[in-house]
């Protein structure tokens, strides 16, 4: 039972859609056909569908007649139910519909918000209930579909989707198909002026043309880190696993849509310091794609998953440090973050009754989800947790799943191997409870020990030029700066700035923090670079501190508003969902 969708699928549920779509720029609007196919245990039942922001224009059933369908009222968050009364026989039915200036998926972008700035730009983002607003469908995690698509762009557009391309038709229309059942929130398209660059055989990367040799040499690791992956987890299941780079505006950092990650050019620190965003997203094509959240509130088994085997990837191929440093920054981000979290909010299996499942996006269900993970590693050993979760996956590929599932399956797949081991870890507690288990796994760097001294050095008087930073790269630099956080002033930070050049850095990681700092302390050298990276990157996790920071000072406030009235429309509905919430404005 999915509380955040209104379809009833143990009456009739939709097992393909079949889209047929034009994209069209200059009216900001997709509109088209879907087909869908249907499942019908109870024949009796209406066909009962998501929808939000669409604009429905006909219905009609298998035999091409019209169908009698309604929309119920509508719901801020989670849109109106489709009703569509069926006839015996159908077994499908044929929607034409056009999305609206509502249709939260969609971010259109003018040629300015683009890299090249020459034409305008489409993507979509579908996580968690976003699908319902550009395509009427039973738009729940739980109710897996297949689906195909032809898709018409603008002449010198290429369009792409989260499926396997199947080439042009005879009148230029983009063909794809995803023939392998996955969760609706992960059917997505991008469409503008996209070059591709292959890495190996299966993979590759599609971005703006002036972009595309930086992303490839970037991701050219990609290859390695998929064989990586299948020799932890099985054969990856997907065909391709290509990345697009979108324009800056996009609200994340990655979205692991199938066959094709969507990612930030803000990864593109230049020195591939970043990539541990490709092992997430491709770690997220077993763990979430393959095995997926059934509801919402088993998010964490998504991203926790996801951020374990994210971990282990980049340990297989960068080194256990490089692991460890990563692992160790995310925990003391966590434990940062959750001193702000309500108790309710700090637990894995979260309760969502009444809220947007936007609600439980923070660091739990990705930091305490993975060293949940971890802590069962570490009790039953590396070579039983891992046999254990290749016949985890296995056992439930291309299913969605709840959390009382996972906890099933573990317990008699592995708990039940050792009792006296499995005594060692509280379900209870780790999934039911808020706050982090004392028997908590603390990953421990060496790196950042270096960098520990160099903070207290600093801290003790040593000039910024003197202290030892040879070969630091971004995790290095994160955690001295979140180290000297407390004991800055401005004039401390144009020191700082001077033999470091953090307000000029082209690492947006480390920007994000140094620029949090400078709104904190008031070093107004960093002020335009601050309204710079406001005004063209959309990145939610870097925003939302950002302003956050602003809004803690009246003069702050001003200022943030000021700037938030310009960058608000360069936004994606997801962050400015979010940033609208921290200056309340009301939604
Ligand atoms: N699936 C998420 C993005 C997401 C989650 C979108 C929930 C909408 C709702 C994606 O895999 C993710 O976690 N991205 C992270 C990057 C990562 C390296 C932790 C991000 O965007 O910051
Ligand atoms: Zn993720």
């Amino acid at each position: 039972m999915d509380i955040h969708s209104h379809c009833e699928p143990e009456r009739v549920r939709v097992t393909h859609a079949s889209l047929d779509l034009e994209v069209d720029h200059a009216k900001k609007e997709i509109r088209g056909t879907v087909v869908l196919s249907l499942d019908r245990p109870d024949r009796e039942a209406p066909l009962v569908l998501d929808a939000k922001g669409l604009a429905i224009e006909s219905v009609k059933g298998s035999d091409g007649g019209v169908r009698l369908w309604s929309l119920g009222p509508e719901d801020a968050s989670l849109g109106s139910a489709l009703t569509i009364e069926l006839l015996w026989a159908d077994t499908t039915v044929r929607i034409a519909y056009r999305t609206t200036e509502r249709s939260e998926a969609l971010q259109w972008l003018g040629p300015d918000q683009t890299a090249d700035r020459a034409e305008p730009f489409l993507f979509t983002q579908g996580e968690p209930i976003f699908t319902r607003t550009w395509i009427p469908l039973q738009d729940s995690p739980g109710v897996r579909i297949t689906y195909d698509a032809r898709v018409r762009g603008p002449e010198g557009q290429t369009v792409v989707m989260s499926a396997e391309q199947a080439g042009k038709d005879a009148e230029g229309a983009f063909r794809f198909r995803m023939d392998r059942p996955i969760p609706p929130y992960l059917i997505a398209l991008a469409c503008g002026r996209l070059e591709f660059r292959p890495i190996s055989e299966r993979c590759g990367v599609w971005a703006e043309p002036s972009v595309v040799d930086r992303a490839r040499e970037e991701f050219a690791d990609t290859e390695k880190m998929v064989q990586a992956a299948e020799l932890l987890f099985g054969p990856y299941r997907w065909g391709r696993y290509d990345l697009i780079v979108l324009p800056p505006s996009f609200p994340f950092g990655g979205m692991e849509n199938p066959c094709l990650t969507f990612a930030t050019p803000t990864v593109l620190a230049g020195d591939r310091s970043l990539v541990s965003l490709v092992a997430h997203e491709l770690a997220h094509s077993w763990s979430g794609n393959l095995v997926t959240n059934a509801t919402w509130s088993d998010f964490w088994l998504n991203e926790g998953f996801t951020v374990y085997f994210e971990s282990r990837i980049m340990e297989r191929i960068y080194g256990v440090e490089r692991a460890r440093m990563e692992a160790q920054i995310g925990l003391a981000d966590l434990e940062r973050e959750m001193k702000e979290l309500e108790p309710r909010d700090q637990v894995l299996h979260i309760h969502l009754r009444g809220r947007h499942p936007d609600d439980g996006f923070t660091g739990v269900p990705y930091v305490k989800g993975a060293l949940f993970l971890r802590r069962i590693e570490e009790v039953f050993g590396r070579g039983s947790f891992d046999r254990f979760l290749r016949s985890y996956f296995d056992a439930h590929a291309f299913r969605s799943i709840t959390t009382g599932q996972f906890v099933q399956y573990l317990e008699r797949e592995l708990f039940s191997l050792d009792r006296a081991l499995a005594a060692q870890i509280d379900l209870h507690k780790w999934l039911e409870e808020p706050g982090l288990p004392e028997d908590a796994p603390r990953p421990q760097s060496k790196t950042l020990v270096e960098v520990d001294l160099q903070i207290g050095r600093w801290k003790a008087g040593t000039a910024p030029g003197d202290l030892e930073t040879r070969g630091w790269v971004t995790q290095p630099w994160l955690h001295f700066l979140e180290g000297i956080g407390d004991a800055l002033d401005a004039g401390a930070m144009a020191k700082l700035d001077e033999a470091f050049r953090f307000t000029s850095t082209g690492n947006s990681e480390v920007l994000d923090v140094w620029l949090r700092l400078a709104i904190q302390h008031r070093y107004a050298p960093a002020d335009t670079r601050l309204e710079n990276f406001l005004m063209t990157v959309g990145r939610r996790k870097y925003l939302e501190p950002l302003y956050k920071e602003m809004v803690k000072t009246g003069e702050g406030k001003v200022r943030a508003n000021a700037i938030y009235a310009k960058a608000r429309p360069l936004y994606h509905a997801m962050t400015t969902g979010t940033i609208d919430e921290i200056l309340g404005r009301k939604k």
